[in-house]
């Protein structure tokens, strides 16, 4: 990569800065790219770098060359780099018939109406942290706000009690924070199965007005009516905390530092809010917080020019996609007006994320909820990125802020 090498299985390379440079050239001279193991590659395996957007699009939308449900000969299988232990046992590692299966299933919970009930909860809340900010003086947004609204939609959606909250978001958040593999982080997500197996007893016995509940006492049709086992109640749950509190999380912290890194789209975006629903999209792709995706090749093919065997490791990076200049008119801008927004932050083909719109909804509020009562936002100290390069996205973002005055709101 003349000089422009980056070792991509590293988990921690992209700690400050996405390598966009490597991607602009990988795009232009080598688009499916053989990435040569490193010390840091999982199972001292080399894999396939896929970076344009079109041959991105084909590999989601082609699950029966490009699966999501196997490791092929290997133990272990997944959607990150490195393998992990549950093909078949949980939606996002699962391929159809049984993917749609599930996926029909958890869309019982993924309702317009348990949306819109939220909407409310959600601006009460978003107040009530606002409230809590100090004015004039630094604090961590982060901690403050992008990591609680999130947190609480996807609580209020599974049915996790308030007091259960904060513990299982530090479990999850050290869980991902903790390089690939080791016992720590195993260590954690044990401690998050025990609480699963707990919450799902008590969904079992007390049926809520719940995601969760509705899961639980799902039956599958295609399955001769059977419920879930306990194990993929588990899964999901550990599947959808994470899903759905810390990709917008992400989105909320580099979102908000992309908008104050460029003070003439937030000011075009305060001035008219009917840009907003534009806005979200450019925040989605500006910062992709799920960066990337593994599948495994099935058979041997020709794929743009390079011969593919079955069994090889191939990633796609939708960071790359959404920074395609052969796709984007001028992908290097963030444009909080630019509209249609095609860009992939929330995956394509069967797997396209399942509550999008969950997202959209938090962003909206929240954002909203902070133009309306904040007249300044400063950056005011160092920002600390997560050191995962899976999801990506700020640990901390240091603000300094000025509430309006009454005449100004
Ligand atoms: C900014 C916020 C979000 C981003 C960037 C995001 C991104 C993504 C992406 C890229 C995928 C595709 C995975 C693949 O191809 O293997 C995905 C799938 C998924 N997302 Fe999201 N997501 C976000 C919010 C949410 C929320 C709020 C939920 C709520 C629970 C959620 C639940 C899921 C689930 C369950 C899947 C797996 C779907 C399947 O395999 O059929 N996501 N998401």
């Amino acid at each position: 990569m003349s000089g422009r090498a980056v070792d991509l299985s590293n988990n921690l390379a992209f700690g400050e800065v996405f390598p966009h440079a490597t991607f602009d050239w990988l795009r232009e001279h080598d688009p499916v790219h053989w990435h040569e193991p490193t010390p840091k590659s999982p199972d001292g395996e080399g894999f396939w770098v896929v970076s344009r957007y079109d041959d991105i699009m084909e590999v989601l939308r082609t699950p029966d060359v490009f699966p999501s449900n196997t490791g092929g000969e290997r133990t272990g299988d997944g959607t990150t780099l490195k393998d992990e232990r549950v093909a078949g046992k949980v939606l996002n590692y699962s391929d159809d018939p049984q993917h749609r299966t599930l996926r029909q299933l958890v869309n019982k919970g993924f309702t317009t109406r348990a949306l819109a009930q939220l909407e409310d909860d959600l601006l009460i809340r978003a107040n009530a942290l606002i409230d809590a900010f100090p004015e004039g003086v630094a604090f961590d947004f982060v901690q403050a706000f992008a990591r609680e609204l999130p947190l609480q939609a996807i609580c209020i959606i599974l049915g996790v009690p308030q007091e259960d909250r904060t513990r299982l978001c530090n479990l999850i958040e050290l869980g991902l924070e903790a390089d690939s593999p080791n016992m720590v982080a195993i260590e954690y997500i044990k401690e998050i199965q025990v609480y699963a197996r707990e919450i799902i007893a008590e969904k079992r016995s007390h049926p809520a007005d719940d995601i969760l509940t509705t899961i639980v006492h799902a039956e599958l049709a295609d399955e001769g009516d059977r419920r879930l086992t306990d194990e993929e109640l588990v899964n999901f749950f550990i599947l959808l905390f994470p899903a759905g509190a810390e990709t917008t999380r992400k989105a909320f912290g580099a979102g908000l530092r992309s908008l104050i890194e460029h003070p003439d789209q937030f000011s075009k975006l305060r001035e008219d809010r009917t840009l907003m629903r534009s806005a979200i999209e450019e925040i989605k792709r500006w910062t992709t917080p799920s960066i990337y995706k593994r599948r495994i090749v099935t058979r041997d093919i020709d794929f743009r020019g390079r011969s593919l065997k079955e069994g090889d490791k191939l990633i796609v990076w939708e960071m790359s996609a959404n920074r395609d200049e052969r796709v984007f008119e001028d992908p290097f801008t963030f444009d909080v007006a630019c509209w249609p927004n095609c860009h992939i932050g929330f995956g394509f083909g069967p797997h396209i994320c399942l509550d999008a719109a969950l997202a959209r909804l938090e962003l909206k509020v929240g954002l909203a909820a902070l133009f309306k009562r904040i007249a300044t936002f400063e950056t005011d100290g160092s920002l600390q990125w997560v050191p995962n390069n899976r999801l990506r996205g700020l640990k901390r973002l240091p603000l300094r802020i000025i509430f309006k005055g009454l005449m100004d709101e």
